[in-house]
């Protein structure tokens, strides 16, 4: 039985996703094209995952480089581009040691393991508590659904590990609150709550938190799966904040296109896993670490200034433009609060040539971080236009 591929998805696919309804063929830079022929503009990068675009020449190079010379090997072997690519995040963020999964999921539960063996290596078992904030987004296993702050993904999944407390985000007293029991090991936060809408957390109040957690000895750990890796004008974005956190964990758009997560630990966290304490069979394979290592080496002062710029552009555009209420976010992580609905705003704009994304109740941009900013001008013209 022959069957196009969208017949063949519904038959065989699970019913996770609700799609929308084009089957991309092809792709370069921030431009891709359907299966008819049809153009489209990209501002939402595979959900901040393709750093420099589809089938970005530098970065093809790269993989199929490593990919010709040596494909997966396990972590029972040393292999350089893991190495290389772990020196170089430590050395732009002054954390001190990383370990690689494969997933945003997997580099937040390996950091839920640093803060439970942090907190039993100090108290023996009874400091378990990891609090995080309300509205978040941490992952689909069980446990980051559990550390995810949103009741309705909790539905039908229960019971989950116990041993989380939720803040909501902003409120000092209520992370202090939390804290006053004693039993927490971590708190974890993203600096931008991606799916929760694109909030940005206010610096004091994250300065707070740091200064709570020192106090407390519990680790500060930021999750910068969607935020990581130059989405936001800096590396990554606690930068912007004058923080030292304990942990960082990070994924999406960290090797441009392939699977891979990362969990940074520094200076209170570094030792806390030892031989045997966690472990993955993919994680910094070669080939990802390879595509990876690219991608670092060119998210340069420069390159994110840039991106900053852009992101500032947009905004600009935007704030002027018809049908906007507001727009939030930093650089090229923007979410765009509109009078219409999201939803069918996003799809009018995928009607014309242009792929958004949504977060709640507003419109979100994650383009591709070297789009030019002739894309930029023709994409935001169709975003205005379905406003
Ligand atoms: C902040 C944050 N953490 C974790 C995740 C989970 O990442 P993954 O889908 O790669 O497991 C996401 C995904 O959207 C995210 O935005």
């Amino acid at each position: 039985m022959s069957m196009n591929t969208k017949q063949a998805d519904s038959a065989f696919i699970a019913n996770t996703y609700g799609r929308f309804d084009v089957v991309l063929a092809r792709g370069q830079g921030a431009t891709y094209t359907d299966e008819e022929g049809r153009r489209y503009i990209d501002m939402g990068s595979g959900i901040a995952v393709n750093t420099f675009g589809a089938c970005d020449p530098g970065w093809v190079a790269a993989v199929t480089a490593q990919l010709n010379t040596l494909g997966h090997v396990s972590n029972l072997y040393y292999s350089a581009p893991q190495a290389e690519l772990a020196r170089m995040l430590c050395e732009r963020t002054g954390m001190k040691k990383v370990f690689f999964g494969n997933s945003g999921a997997e580099a937040n539960e390996c950091a839920l393991k640093v803060a439970r063996k942090y907190g039993s290596d100090r108290s023996g078992g009874t400091r378990h508590v990891i609090i995080t904030l309300k509205n978040s987004f941490h992952g689909r296993t069980i446990a980051t659904l559990a550390a995810t702050g949103q009741e309705k993904f909790h539905q039908h999944f229960g019971p989950f590990p116990e041993g989380f407390r939720y803040v909501e985000a902003g409120d000092v007293s209520a992370l202090e609150e939390a804290l006053a029991p004693g039993d927490v090991c971590a708190v974890l936060m993203e600096m931008i709550q991606g799916e929760g809408g694109v909030n940005v957390l206010d610096k004091n109040y994250v300065l707070e938190a740091q200064r709570l957690c020192r106090a407390h000895d519990a680790l500060l750990m930021v999750d910068e799966v969607q935020t990581g890796n130059g989405r936001t004008g800096k590396l990554y974005a606690y930068m912007y904040y004058g923080i030292e956190p304990d942990v960082v964990t990070t994924a999406k758009g960290l090797a441009g296109g392939l699977p891979m997560g990362a969990c940074l630990m520094g200076e209170r966290a570094e030792n806390v896993l030892g031989r045997g304490d966690h472990g993955s069979t993919f994680g910094g394979n070669p080939v990802c670490a390879a595509g990876a290592v690219h991608v670092i080496s060119r998210l340069t002062d420069e390159f994110l200034s840039e991106v900053a710029e852009k992101g500032q552009a947009i905004r600009q555009e935007l704030l002027q433009a018809h049908g906007v209420k507001a727009v939030s976010g930093m650089g090229l992580m923007l979410g765009i609060a509109t009078e219409k609905p999201a939803a069918p705003v996003a799809a009018g704009c995928l009607r014309d040539g242009l792929m958004v994304l949504t977060a709640k109740d507003k419109v979100r941009l994650l383009p591709p971080l070297n789009i030019s900013f002739d894309e930029i001008k023709q994409g935001i013209a169709i975003l205005k236009k379905n406003l």
